[in-house]
């Protein structure tokens, strides 16, 4: 079992952990002035290092989408989200344009009023204009993306190594733990279970000259169990379980409960994931699905899971 002793001597605390703690923290003493709720949602894959002066690293799937729609679906539930992310993975409102190239949706036109004009060697003026039917859907979302940034309901927080994931998780568990049960934690991220101690890594790029690489590398401790545990112990607790055979992933979860004792894990499975998750209490079992015809009318299932979630949170507050 690790503590926070432990974490810290295991993993130097990376530049920046200490500034995002305090935004961390001034965000969740605000919201709880104004009597929100406040989740903090962890999202995308963790990258393990193999040399010091990082060339290589160990990675993996995770995009980001669940993490950055579910943040969408809770700020419209009313809650105030730390949106804890690695860097360059989905980002709430912005991943429905992800695969865009943005110079295909914008376009030049002859400009004449003097704003954003940009004079041209010819004594021409231009200015930028989009192409409506190559960003679908836009004004709706920036207005909604505007309405959330006046609010100041969404607190972007960036990480990149797991070093980084890990202290960034320990100061946002600090920052939530004035709220009591008004915290939600929603472990979406992806987290790499094995790692390289620095002592252990190479300082220099691994030389292929040198044959076939052999690695040996260390378990990364569950950040679950001091968190349920010691640093947010009144909190509402969701974490995730990720399979690729279904046979096993109800067990595992029901495995990660006992072991862990919070509240909720979100089942889902590698080839199902965007259709059908599967919600595990202590004493319950509940299967969202999203159908073909709903997710042609682009609803989401993470709009599925926050609602029930969210009940399950009132529920929770309501008991303790
Ligand atoms: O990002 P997307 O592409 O949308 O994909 C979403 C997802 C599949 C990544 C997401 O839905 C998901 O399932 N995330 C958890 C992946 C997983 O199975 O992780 P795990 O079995 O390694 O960990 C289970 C839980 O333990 C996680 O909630 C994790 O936060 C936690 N954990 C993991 C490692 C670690 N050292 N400490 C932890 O506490």
């Amino acid at each position: 079992m690790a503590d926070c002793q432990q974490l810290k001597a295991q993993f130097a605390t990376p530049s920046g952990v200490e500034e995002a703690a305090h935004r961390m923290a001034d965000f969740a003493m605000h919201h709880k002035r104004e009597g929100r709720r406040v989740v903090l949602i962890t999202s995308g894959g963790t990258k393990v290092p193999l040399e010091s002066r990082t060339v290589r690293f160990l990675d993996n799937f995770s995009s980001g989408r669940r993490g950055a729609t579910s943040a969408e679906h809770f700020l419209d539930a009313g809650y105030a989200v730390i949106f804890l992310h690695r860097h360059r993975s989905l980002f709430p409102f912005s991943h429905r344009y992800a695969s865009l190239n943005w110079l295909d949706a914008l376009q030049l036109v002859p400009s004449e009023g003097p704003r954003q004009e940009e004079e041209l060697p010819s004594g021409s003026c231009l200015r930028v204009e989009v192409v409506p039917k190559v960003v679908p859907g836009l004004v709706p979302l920036l207005q909604h993306y505007q309405l959330v940034k006046e609010a100041g309901t969404l607190l972007p927080v960036e990480f990149n190594t797991l070093s980084e994931y890990l202290h960034l998780l320990m100061a946002a568990a600090q920052a939530l733990s004035p709220l009591g049960n008004s915290a939600m934690f929603y472990l979406a991220a992806a987290v790499s279970d094995f790692y390289i101690p620095a002592s252990e890594m190479p300082e220099h790029k691994i030389q292929s000259s040198s044959g076939p690489l052999q690695i040996t590398m260390k378990m990364v401790p569950k950040m679950l169990s001091p968190l349920v545990r010691d640093w947010a112990p009144q909190a509402f607790i969701i974490s995730f379980k990720l399979e690729t055979d279904p046979t096993i992933v109800i067990d595992r979860a029901r495995q990660a409960l006992g072991t862990y004792r919070h509240q909720v894990v979100v089942a889902n499975i590698l080839d199902t994931l965007r259709t059908h998750v599967i919600l595990i209490t202590q004493n319950s079992k509940t299967d969202l699905y999203l159908s073909e015809e709903e997710a042609s009318c682009g609803k989401e299932i993470e709009e599925k899971i926050v609602n029930d979630l969210n009940a399950r949170h009132t529920a929770f507050i309501n008991q303790n």
